[in-house]
């Protein structure tokens, strides 16, 4: 399966799937408005896996100079555990390379092991600690990094 999947820009045509996923995937979706936004938002890069024409797979970074920030990555649920995040996420990253970014940083929920240990076996590290960052349970989130070496 991993090799059918094609990676390729979000657009305003995958909104209806993706919100699908998104609510299926997070206690504290983002609005369809959000997405809508963060296509015009010169500064953010969103990207699909596109498997048979299925929406699959989503994620965003923002890159500002050197540092990207990946703001969502979620797979939808009967796509998991196939490496399709892991795949997703390498995408972003090359991107990033390509746009000369040098550290890239996200947060996650202190309870998603899941996420955890998808960033972990792709290099990055967690940095700090922001207290009660999740409003719906007061959760802390872990901020976590990797280092790019350009490409
Ligand atoms: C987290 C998420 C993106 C992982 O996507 P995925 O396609 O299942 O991930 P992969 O198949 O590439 O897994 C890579 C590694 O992550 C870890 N992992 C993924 N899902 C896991 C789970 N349910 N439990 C434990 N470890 C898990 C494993 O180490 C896995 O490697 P392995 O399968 O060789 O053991 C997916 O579960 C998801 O969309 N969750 C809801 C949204 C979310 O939490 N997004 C991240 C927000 S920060």
């Amino acid at each position: 399966m991993n090799q059918d999947f094609l990676i390729r820009k979000m657009t305003g045509r995958d909104l209806d799937e993706i919100m699908q996923i998104e609510l299926q995937s997070f206690t504290l979706p983002w609005s369809r408005q959000s997405y809508e936004n963060e296509l015009n938002n010169r500064y953010a890069t969103y990207i699909v896996a596109d498997y048979e024409g299925e929406v699959a797979a989503y994620g965003g970074m923002w890159v500002v100079v050197e540092e990207a920030h990946i703001t969502n990555v979620a797979v939808a649920p009967r796509y998991r555990r196939q490496g399709m995040g892991s795949r997703l996420l390498q995408a972003l990253l090359n991107i990033a390379r390509q746009k000369r970014v040098c550290r890239v940083y996200l947060e996650v929920r202190a309870s998603n092991l899941a996420a955890m240990r998808l960033y972990s076996a792709q290099g990055f590290i967690p940095t700090g600690v922001r207290r009660q960052y999740y409003s719906d349970n007061d959760e802390d989130a872990i901020v976590m990094m990797k280092q790019l070496q350009p490409s």
